[in-house]
């Protein structure tokens, strides 16, 4: 059931952005289970996660996965997605090459009405976000800063829906900070134990 109607707000989803941007703009998705309690929210997608289709299997995944690991969850037993589901990269004129960059305000705007119909469609208990652009968009504040939220439950309306958000860093942060990770695990045995304390 669930299945169908995220299925059905992705088409809807596809059509809307190949509008918008007057092209066939390859979207990644949200996946994993759609009856999980727990969501986690990322940023965008990056290269790999469109290569393949599915969010967080580049290198941020890879970190991802480690963490999953310390809250002793499967992964395939939660559900994932991203804020933005289109790939935000430019091109650097010199050599030609793509990278990531940070999706704009329009960009995040155009796909956060899809992003709560998808939470209507799952229903968690639980948001966990990964960085500061998901924290800002699920808790509709602009001032929000991972740096002082970071590791603390807030209860948030998103929508048409109540629930409890747990800020992350982002997990491709300590790829560029190593020492963020320790507080990064700090916070990580946080949340399972908020996650024990809760369910
Ligand atoms: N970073 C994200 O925020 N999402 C992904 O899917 C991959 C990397």
């Amino acid at each position: 059931m669930k299945e169908n109607l995220l299925e059905s707000l992705n088409r809807e989803l596809k059509e809307y952005i190949d509008d918008l941007y007057q092209q066939a703009t390859p979207l990644v998705f949200g996946g994993g289970n759609p009856d999980s309690q727990i969501v986690l929210i990322g940023e965008a997608p990056g290269k790999n996660e469109v290569l393949q289709g599915r969010p967080f299997v580049g290198q941020a995944g890879k970190n991802l996965d480690e963490f999953i690991d310390i809250l002793e969850i499967e992964k395939s037993d939660l559900y994932i997605t991203n804020v933005v589901k289109m790939r935000p990269y430019k091109i650097n004129e010199q050599t030609g090459r793509e990278s990531n960059r940070t999706p704009t305000k329009k960009e995040i705007g155009v796909f956060t009405s899809f992003l709560m119909r998808e939470l209507e469609i799952v229903r968690p208990k639980l948001v966990v976000t990964l960085g500061n652009i998901a924290l800002k968009c699920i808790s509709q504040d602009e001032k929000a800063s991972i740096g002082s939220l970071h590791g603390n439950p807030i209860e948030v309306e998103f929508g048409k829906q109540n629930f409890w958000l747990f800020p992350l860093y982002h997990p491709a942060s300590i790829i560029y900070k190593a020492d963020l990770k320790d507080t990064y695990i700090e916070d990580l045995h946080k949340l399972k134990d908020y996650i024990k304390k809760s369910s």
